[in-house]
């Protein structure tokens, strides 16, 4: 097993990532010591892991399922609601400790839902899917869906600890493990060539789920969003923690478009970066090449790299509703190289047009 630690005061906390963790006592042992434990999970992976987890903590506590309805639809306010309202019914006080037991959607809501009951319980995250375990279970990140737009509602809230139990991923579906493989790029792009390199020389392992290489991806990719996270928690300098969004804001708007779980985030968020690149290449940014190692990379793990057909119009009026924009100036994260991106507000409005209209497939 490896132990990296994010620094963040008397915030800090571990990440384990390793097999067969989910059943390994002594992590549980030190960090789920509480009498009363809320386990929020899926319908989906409860059937999975839920009594595995179960077992780990012991027979003497007082254990709370909860089984949430799978999907980022339900990422919304009724849901959370279901979380306090079974924590209330079970006379769940501040000493309640919540674990979360899936995917980003269980994370995010279950990370809210320990950020506002009682004004804030502790909670771990077990991450479920690639995706989870590589960015949304790491940095403190939590919240829920508006009906007007994705993430609107939320806080930073740090779990106690990360529990990324590789073994977990051998039940997530390929698309799943596809859609993840998106923000694992996004690393090496924004700040890490040497990883985009290995990537490039170990991407067919790390589709075909070969465990030694999808631990060292995990950890690069975890290492990645400690830094980040470590130098700007509440993504306060636009340079540093706004960066994790490179392809985010092209990604949100087709997924707003498409409708929450039709085009899955990690695949928004594949045919976004394309979009990035190919701004930043017309903005004379990024070589011609180092577009095309872009594009091949994408295309080899199966993600998409051409957005749906969404109007010019439509794709400004669902960029201007997401959380970084300022008046009406569509902030975007773009490349200046291939390990190098920045959060950029000013540019030829005509070149994002040509990107809007351009034909990727
Ligand atoms: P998800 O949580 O919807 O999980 C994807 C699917 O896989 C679901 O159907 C789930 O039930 C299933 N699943 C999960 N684990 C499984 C397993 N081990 N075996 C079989 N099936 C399994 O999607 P996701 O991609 O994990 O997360 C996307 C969410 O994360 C979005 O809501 C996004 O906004 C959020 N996110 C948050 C942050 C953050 O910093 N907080 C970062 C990135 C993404
Ligand atoms: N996934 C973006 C962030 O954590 O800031």
């Amino acid at each position: 097993m490896k132990t990296l630690n994010i620094n963040l005061g008397d915030r800090s906390y571990p990440i384990y990532i390793g097999q067969k963790l989910l059943s390994n006592k002594e992590i549980f042992h030190q960090h789920a010591k509480a009498e009363s434990i809320a386990i929020v999970t899926n319908d989906t992976v409860a059937p999975l892991y839920l009594n595995i987890l179960m077992d780990n903590l012991g027979k003497n506590k007082k254990i709370i399922p909860i089984i949430l309805p799978d999907g980022e639809v339900y990422k919304n306010l009724d849901t959370l609601n279901l979380i306090y309202d079974a924590l209330l019914k079970n006379k769940a006080g501040r000493d309640v400790l919540l674990i979360a037991l899936g995917g980003g959607v269980v994370g995010d809501i279950c990370g809210f839902a320990a950020a506002s009951f009682m004004r804030g319980v502790d909670f771990i995250q077990i991450p479920t899917t690639l995706l989870s375990q590589v960015d949304s279970s790491v940095g403190g990140k939590t919240g829920i869906n508006h009906r007007l737009g994705k993430n609107m509602v939320g806080a930073f809230y740090q779990p106690k600890c990360v529990v990324v139990d590789i073994d977990l991923l051998n039940t997530l579906p390929q698309r799943e493990l596809s859609a993840g493989l998106a923000e694992v790029i996004k690393y090496g792009l924004i700040r890490d060539l040497e990883f985009f390199n290995w990537l490039e020389a170990h991407i067919e392992q790390l589709v075909n789920k070969d465990s030694a290489r999808l631990i060292e991806a995990i950890e690069r990719s975890c290492i990645n969003k400690a830094e980040v996270v470590e130098a700007d928690e509440l993504e306060s300098d636009k340079n540093i923690r706004a960066t994790l969004n490179l392809g985010h804001t092209f990604g949100h708007a087709i997924e707003n478009e498409m409708g929450y779980g039709k085009w899955l985030h990690g695949e928004a968020v594949a045919a976004g970066i394309v979009m990035a690149a190919y701004m930043s290449k017309e903005l004379g940014w990024l070589t011609a090449q180092d577009y095309l190692r872009i594009i091949q990379l994408i295309e080899l793990v199966g993600l998409p790299i051409s957005p749906p057909k969404i109007s010019e119009e439509k794709f400004i009026d669902l960029m201007l509703s997401d959380k970084k924009t300022k008046g009406n100036q569509i902030n975007l994260v773009l490349q200046t190289s291939i390990g190098k991106a920045v959060l950029i507000n000013e540019y030829d409005p005509e070149i994002l047009s040509k990107t809007l209209n351009h034909n990727f497939s």
